[in-house]
């Protein structure tokens, strides 16, 4: 009785810390858009598409070519590359930094060896497109696909294309928290999509009937533009109603690999963020997700038709 109870105590301890030191070091995860907008984003999408767009996309992720199939499917797979963000390292494939000094030029310079969402979208569809079988990419059409329909969803999340030296709002804390959401981020990636109520296929239905309303000028208008643009109506919708309304300090242009090392000053923020700001921004919220549907089925109809 005496050795092996202390030594079953000192290995559960060993583990215990080991849990808790790696809870503490590894930096919280950047969420994206999380589930719901997402699958929103694929779910409109999937209302828009053409009839040759429908079948390549039902053959790519081989299930019936029905409309309930394909948006469905097409929903499930918009979440697939956060799943794999980790283990794959394509991390910082899911957001572009343009600063608060930056203007539209700098957008080259802030996405560095393609790594960057603006530059992966335009991959992606050029390998979609391409539809070649003997190229040896990494990725599979299945994944080429998988990662195109998140990465449009994550590109109209105002913080994916922007930073103040904050991991684009990851370094600033809300007080108090907004449902899951401990940071602004988190607030633009989940809390004010959850704020519109639903679950995705609801709001998907809710929002195509605001699409069905808008004038054909209106809803080309929505769908138009390419990534750079949607990175910098993304970087603007930013600057004006989150940078500027919450008054967060420009800072120097940095880019902190973790919140601890962010400046002073955004780590200090404590964000009040009240029922009339998440009023206020529930039409910019189901904007970008009407956007960001038509745009994804404009963007696979050209690539698919
Ligand atoms: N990490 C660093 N910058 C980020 C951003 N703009 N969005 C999401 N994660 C980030
Ligand atoms: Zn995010
Ligand atoms: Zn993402």
């Amino acid at each position: 009785m005496g050795m092996k109870p202390s030594y079953t105590t000192i290995s559960m301890c060993r583990w215990l810390c080991v849990l808790l030191i790696s809870w503490l070091v590894v930096p919280f995860p950047a969420q994206c858009w999380w589930e719901q907008g997402h699958q929103v984003v694929a779910r409109i999408a999937a209302r828009h598409l053409t009839p040759a767009a429908q079948l390549r996309i039902s053959e790519i992720l081989d299930i019936a070519n029905t409309p309930e199939a394909v948006a469905d499917a097409l929903a499930a797979a918009s979440i697939w590359a956060d799943q794999v963000k980790a283990d794959t390292g394509t991390g910082n494939w899911h957001y572009i930094d343009l600063t608060l000094q930056d203007g539209r030029d700098n957008i080259p310079q802030r996405c560095e060896n393609d790594d960057c969402v603006t530059a992966r979208i335009r991959l992606f569809a050029g390998q979609l497109k391409a539809h070649d079988p003997d190229s040896d990419s990494r990725w599979s059409d299945q994944d080429a696909l998988r990662f195109l329909v998140h990465f449009v969803g994550d590109l109209q999340q105002p913080l994916h294309a922007s930073s103040d030296a904050d991991q684009g709002g990851n370094c600033e804390t809300l007080d108090p928290a907004i449902g899951q959401a401990k940071n602004l981020h988190a607030l633009w990636d989940g809390a004010l999509v959850s704020a519109l109520g639903a679950d995705d296929n609801t709001l998907a239905s809710d929002l195509e009937t605001e699409i069905v309303g808008l004038t054909d000028d209106q809803r080309s208008d929505f769908a138009g533009g390419d990534e750079n643009d949607w990175a910098w109506e993304s970087h603007r919708l930013a600057t004006v109603n989150i940078y500027k309304h919450f008054e967060i300090p420009k800072e120097d242009i940095v880019f902190p690999a973790s919140c601890s090392q962010a400046p002073a000053e955004i780590r200090a923020m404590a964000i009040h963020v009240d029922d009339g700001y998440v009023e206020a921004m529930k039409p910019i919220v189901r904007e970008q997700l009407m956007k960001g549907g038509l745009r994804l089925a404009k963007m696979l109809n050209e690539i698919f038709g």
